[in-house]
């Protein structure tokens, strides 16, 4: 088993290891026995690994009973966070109950925006099944839900009691979305996890590459939990990823759309002289063997468009992660008027 601690407003372990799952009741029973636990899952996951999860807490003495959302973004929405809580109140959920979330980053995202709101907050535990969850949304205690006008507008800081993560869940996961995983662990690698370009360039196990992001995620996580400094580093090819996303309205994934929107930054970067050639050479290389996509039709014009709606801007800045060479990048604040010089340095390179 991999225990990596968090130590932020709480510490809490994520556990790592194949079969996990099954075995998940005792190790919520390490956090509070006896009480209800509202599973919050959607209906491809927990056709999956709801059964598992279930008897699991039940055989611990668990009151179990579930909601179940449609699998998708679209999902993560205010209505469905009003059907939770209401969910949570007609059950009879007090605050010595909990939420377990089963599912990726839509499901976590939501339960635990619903965990930190229902009586002022419950108790919830993650049980992440897509290598995105795994190795990003399901660590460091970011809550949300999409409003109209965006993405995650609306949200919280909490984190959860646990993270248990079982990388045998990975084996039925689509090859499109493990993907989609794999670009947010190239991204790790990018911005300051230098040894993990190497091991992914050649054979690795999957554990092992799971447990290299959750440690650089916690040490970021417990040095700058609120987002104000550091945590930012992970928005590395984000604010462009954003972009690309709204644009398509939505129909590019995330990981996709970040894969592009890191080649993008770092051509910026190696264009106005502030990052090393060899850093797009390896970035590509990690990309093209990931099927990652490493370019758009979308011009420099629509991406800073809507990159100045991003969540980063602050009045006339935007705080942008330059990569300096493969393994380091750094913050840079940008007046909102030097943004497009500095992005359309992307197309100079082609
Ligand atoms: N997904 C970026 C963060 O947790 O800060």
């Amino acid at each position: 088993m991999k225990t990596v601690k968090v130590e932020a407003s709480t510490t809490y372990d994520i556990l790592i290891e194949n079969g996990l799952i099954a075995a998940c009741g005792a190790y919520i029973s390490t956090i509070r026995k006896n009480c209800k636990i509202m599973i919050i899952s959607d209906s491809t996951v927990f056709a999956l690994y709801g059964e598992t999860v279930k008897n699991s807490l039940t055989d611990n003495g668990f009151e179990v009973s579930e909601f179940i959302i449609t699998p998708g973004e679209a999902s993560k929405c205010a209505d469905n966070l009003i059907k939770i809580w209401n969910a949570l109140a007609n059950a009879h959920f007090t605050r010595s109950d909990m939420i377990v979330a089963l599912g990726g980053g839509v499901v976590g995202d939501l339960s635990g925006f619903a965990a930190s709101t229902y009586l002022r907050s419950i108790k919830y535990i993650q049980i992440p099944t897509t290598l995105l969850a795994m190795v990003d949304s399901s660590v460091g205690g970011k809550t949300a839900i999409d409003l109209e006008s965006g993405k995650n507008l609306a949200g919280t800081f909490y984190q959860p009691s646990m993270v248990l993560c079982d990388p045998e869940t990975l084996k039925t996961l689509p090859r499109e979305i493990y993907s989609d995983g794999m670009a947010e662990v190239i991204k790790y690698g990018m911005i300051n996890q230098p040894q993990l370009l190497d091991i992914l360039e050649a054979d690795y196990d999957i554990s092992a590459v799971i447990e290299i992001c959750v440690k650089a995620k916690r040490d970021i996580v417990n040095e700058d939990e609120r987002d104000t400094g550091v945590r930012q580093l992970l928005n590395f090819g984000h604010t462009l990823a954003h972009g690309i996303e709204l644009d398509s309205d939505y129909t590019i994934p995330h990981g996709r759309a970040v894969a592009v929107g890191m080649v993008l930054i770092t051509k910026a970067a190696i264009r106005a002289e502030k990052c090393d050639k060899n850093a797009l050479d390896i970035l590509t290389r990690l990309l093209i063997k990931n099927a990652l996509p490493f370019s758009t039709d979308i011009t420099p014009e629509a991406l800073c468009k809507a990159a100045l709606h991003d969540k980063k801007r602050a009045g006339g800045t935007i705080t942008l992660v330059i990569p300096t060479k493969a393994g380091e990048c750094i913050l840079e604040k940008t007046p909102i008027e030097n943004l497009y010089d500095f992005v359309s340095g992307a197309w100079d390179n082609d």
